[in-house]
């Protein structure tokens, strides 16, 4: 009985914070690299279940650089990274679109269905969701007199989400799985970084919560020392002082963007934590890194 007791009280525990996200939504970026292990992308999927079931609306935007790499290395096919993103020519984007849409994104649904929620796949393509262009990339380095104008090839940047599908979606119970992948006008595809499809999508719904799901425990400092919680001021000088390399980069820069667009806060998270989604959400400690606009 004592024991039983227990738990009933432990559910009450949380009673505040389902009433918090009850009927708000919330985006989940789940990263290539938290996800290449079998028995976390079940619990991963029983967390999303979890929130479904308290009425949560759940969009999972996914990554998978690491799929991505097998697969070309499979081709011999080379690649190079600038600031964290991936140069794509021709062949790499064929191969990356392969990966998303085809492969990593189908995993994704298969294994939310299995954990009991309703899981629909799509890319940035699917009803025009994601709008598309080239990414221009200008570098200032100090030691150069003229800026350095980097060509990344089929690597895109979001103009605009049409939240539509989105929306209709959600309407009817589904979870929406987003590949990272959009079209132009001209019908060109582009590669784009998981992160920032995540941010925009997170900034167009005016989501409350936008959980970024990494191979790190958050943010760390220069003595590698997570920084729990940081605001967007405290966040530029991390860029200014070399802090924040590689993959961080877009990764802050897609968060510091979600929360001018009305995003309340974003926690960049280790995602090879068990439950470390219910963890960030349903405690007033979370494990990782959170940005908010302002510190209170
Ligand atoms: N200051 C920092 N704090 C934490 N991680 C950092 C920092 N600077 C650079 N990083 C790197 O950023 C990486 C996370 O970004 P990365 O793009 O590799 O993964 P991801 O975005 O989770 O996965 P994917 O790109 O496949 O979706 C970490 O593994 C770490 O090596
Ligand atoms: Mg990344």
């Amino acid at each position: 009985m004592k024991n039983i007791q227990a738990q009933a009280k432990l559910l009450m525990e949380f009673l505040p914070y389902i009433r918090k996200f009850k009927g708000e939504t919330i985006v989940i970026k789940y990263g290539g690299h938290a996800m290449t292990n079998e028995a976390l992308q079940k619990a991963f999927a029983l967390n999303i279940a979890l929130l479904q079931y308290v009425g949560i609306n759940v969009v999972v935007v996914h990554g998978g650089g690491p799929q991505i790499g097998k697969m070309l290395e499979q081709l011999n096919i080379n690649s190079t990274f600038r600031q964290g993103l991936r140069v794509t020519d021709d062949a790499t984007m064929n191969v990356v679109e392969m990966v998303l849409v085809g492969r990593v994104n189908k995993e994704i649904v298969n294994a939310l269905n299995q954990s009991g929620v309703k899981a629909v796949g799509l890319s940035g393509k699917d009803g025009q969701m994601i709008k598309a262009r080239k990414m221009e990339m200008v570098i200032h380095n100090p030691a150069h007199q003229a800026p350095e104008i980097i060509d990344l090839g089929k690597v895109g940047e979001v103009m605009f989400i049409d939240t539509k599908l989105i929306h209709a979606l959600l309407r009817d119970s589904y979870v929406p799985v987003i590949a990272p992948v959009g079209g132009d006008e001209e019908g060109e595809t582009y590669n784009i970084n998981a992160d920032a499809v995540a941010g925009a999508v997170a900034g167009a719904l005016k989501a409350k919560r936008l959980l970024l799901l990494t191979d790190v425990a958050g943010i760390m400092d220069k003595d590698k020392k997570l920084l729990n919680s940081l605001d967007i001021s405290s966040v530029l000088s991390l860029f200014e002082d070399g802090t924040l390399q590689g993959g961080m980069i877009p990764k802050v820069k897609c968060a510091l963007e979600a929360l001018q667009d009305g995003v309340e806060k974003v926690i960049i998270t280790d995602g090879r934590v068990e439950n470390g989604i219910l963890l960030e959400l349903f405690t007033d400690h979370g494990v990782g890194t959170e940005l908010v606009r302002k510190k209170a």
